[in-house]
């Protein structure tokens, strides 16, 4: 392998090993650094698919677009769909027409989610504040949302603002990571600092006016209702009354958290792979991870949630694990993402849900729920239940609360019902 092909992956100040890449057969490579291994230090940061072993480890069979070749838990570093778009914006105005994933682990660098860095970096120059609203401009821009009269290209200091602080989150929806400081307000981007000064942001942004009703809002109600319910989440915010903003839990304590979804601690991938996209699938990563009997109830009590408050977009990238450097163990990550996933605008007859509970998508009842509550030993899963489903009348007063338009408060009401 020729030493431009090679990177170092890093997490906590240390380097762990090296990812090569062939870039004509799609192949990758990992190799632990030995001093690492044998210090048996973080010996839990990668629980599944790589072998602690010294010899280099080949992997050949990632070659869905989620992977790109990668190990899965390196590909949780690149861009999703939102980002990639751009990504190769960014590119294209700087006349590159496209890099390897090992390049692009370059870029993301050291301002990727969860702990885990690449070096060597490239080298990128600093923004100095950040303006929510001028970013938006740029989005529109690029995302083709309002017809562009300005005749302006967009020049490429503005889209390497969106690009460093808009690429690193996974998703499909606009985003970009900033942060605030506790005490003067003043926001930066988030790519720059990581401590106890500042409260670390993903914001998800309301753009697009053109459905006539705001998505963040009603993401904003369903965490309302989660917190309610007692589902652990990250503090979330409304930014301007619109944009959805939720504390980082890849940036906690003034330190960098390490986080892995469960597409990327077990490369089921939650595009293409229907067959592994279930909920017990997710219960045995968290059993294989030895979480605490706690994060089950929890992980339940998630389900539950997402079954009565129709969030069908429940898919493996939307739940995450974390790791805890000091006692080297895992937990079940906080749960986000939870909204009424459907475009509310539209009705739909069958909507089948991203993962599946006893084998169902669709049609899914109380037997179904109680056999996952059995085979994964949940405590008082009726009681949870009700729980859940006693806070349904809350969605119409929340709502109404939020000001979120009658007619999209009802068809969503309509649709969060009792499991029978
Ligand atoms: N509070 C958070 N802290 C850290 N990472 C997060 C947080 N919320 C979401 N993420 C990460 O960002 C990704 C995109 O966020 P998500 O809310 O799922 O957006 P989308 O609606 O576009 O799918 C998630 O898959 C997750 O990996
Ligand atoms: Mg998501």
């Amino acid at each position: 392998m020729a030493r431009d092909k090679i990177i170092d992956v890093v997490a906590f100040g240390q380097e762990i090993g090296k990812l090569g890449y062939d870039i004509d057969h799609g192949k990758s490579f990992f190799q632990y650094n030995p001093e690492f291994l044998e210090s048996g230090k973080y010996s839990k940061l990668f629980p599944f698919i790589f072998k602690r072993t010294k010899p280099a480890q080949v992997f050949t069979e990632y070659q869905q677009d989620t992977f790109q070749g990668l190990p899965p838990m390196i590909a949780d570093s690149l861009p999703d769909t939102f980002g990639n778009i751009i990504f190769q914006e960014w590119l294209t105005a700087r006349g590159i027409q496209k890099v390897t994933p090992l390049e692009q682990l370059a870029y993301v660098a050291d301002r990727g989610m969860g702990a885990l860095e690449y070096r060597p970096v490239k080298e990128l120059p600093n923004a100095s504040s950040v303006n929510i609203d001028e970013i938006i401009t740029i989005l529109e821009k690029v995302l083709k949302i309002k017809e562009d009269t300005s005749g302006t290209a967009l020049d490429e200091l503005s889209l390497l603002n969106v690009f460093k602080i808009g690429t690193s989150a996974g998703g499909a929806r606009p985003k970009i990571l900033i942060s605030e400081h506790k005490k003067t307000g003043k926001i930066i981007a988030g790519d720059r600092e990581v401590s106890e000064d500042y409260n670390h942001y993903l914001v998800k942004l309301h753009i697009d006016d053109s459905d006539g009703y705001n998505k963040e809002k009603v993401e904003y109600a369903y965490y309302l209702l989660a917190q309610e319910a007692g589902i652990e989440m990250m503090h979330s915010k409304l930014i301007e009354n619109k944009h959805f903003a939720t504390l980082r839990y890849d940036r906690q304590h003034g330190e960098k958290q390490h986080v892995l979804t469960v597409t990327g601690l077990t490369g089921w991938d939650f595009k293409s792979q229907p067959e592994n996209s279930s909920y017990e699938n997710v219960f045995k990563v968290a059993l294989g991870l030895e979480v605490p009997h706690k994060d089950l109830q929890q992980l339940f009590k998630r389900m539950v949630f997402n079954l009565v408050f129709r969030n069908v977009d429940d898919h493996l990238k939307n739940h995450s694990f974390i790791y805890n450097k000091e006692s080297n163990g895992w937990n079940l990550g906080p749960a986000y993402d939870l909204t009424y996933a459907l475009n509310p605008l539209f009705t739909f007859k069958i909507t089948s849900r991203a993962l599946s509970i006893n084998g169902k998508r669709t049609s899914l009842t109380v037997k179904d729920i109680l056999t996952i509550a059995e085979e994964f030993s949940i405590k008082n899963p009726k009681g949870i239940i009700d729980d859940v489903q006693a806070l349904i009348p809350r969605w119409m007063e929340i709502a109404s609360e939020l000001a979120i338009p009658e007619k999209i408060i009802k068809t969503i009401k309509n649709e969060i019902k009792n499991i029978k």
